[in-house]
């Protein structure tokens, strides 16, 4: 799939998956765009873990048995970044910005192979989601789970959220400035 079109494709799909498993090669390719994002320093801080077996998926399905694309997930990539400043400068923390990186390109690459999935970190913020997560992945309490992508095979056609019009949110030259 080319790039533009990846880029208008890729939707937060919330609905069924299809009944199928994701191979581990597309795991790899998909874990891969993420790891070749941009980052900070170029310090590489993000980590993933790559879930596709039946029984730690239901574990991390039984935390919330409301958040119906953890059920639904065939595989769940965790971005995973360091709690404390980036190496290279102390007065920097730059986790949630390489993590974000790396998250777009996943799913841009998800999108590209035919998979569905949604960008999930507010859920991890509430309660303690994001504990009982580390706790089934077994994350390292000085490191934090940012986001995880729960995906699969859709089982229906959705598509993106409408975006605002670009003259709402971009100009040339100056902030309010010219349209194209
Ligand atoms: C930082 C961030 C956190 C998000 N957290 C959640 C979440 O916890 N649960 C969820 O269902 N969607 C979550 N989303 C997905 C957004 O709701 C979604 O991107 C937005 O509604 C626009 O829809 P689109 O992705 O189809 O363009 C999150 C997205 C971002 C960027």
């Amino acid at each position: 799939m080319e790039l533009f079109e990846a880029i208008e494709r890729r939707h937060s799909y919330r609905g069924p998956m299809l009944n199928e498993g994701v191979p581990r090669s597309d795991l790899v390719r998909i874990v891969q765009a993420g790891i070749q994002a941009p980052s900070g320093y170029n310090a590489q801080i993000t980590t993933f873990v790559v879930v596709d077996d039946a029984d730690t998926l239901a574990r991390l399905g039984a935390i919330d048995p409301q958040c119906g694309v953890l059920q639904q997930a065939r595989a769940v990539i965790a971005c995973i970044v360091p709690r404390g400043p980036t190496p290279g400068d102390s007065r920097l923390f730059f986790g949630a910005e390489d993590c974000s990186a790396a998250t777009e390109n996943m799913l841009l690459a998800i999108t590209a192979l035919g998979y569905a999935s949604v960008w999930l970190e507010g859920w991890l913020r509430l309660g303690n989601h994001e504990a009982a997560v580390a706790d089934v992945l077994g994350v390292p309490k000085e490191r934090a789970v940012k986001v995880l992508l729960p995906l699969g095979r859709p089982a229906r056609v959705e598509s993106q959220h409408p975006k605002l019009p670009w003259a709402a949110r971009a100009w040339f030259g100056r902030f309010g400035g010219e349209a194209p």
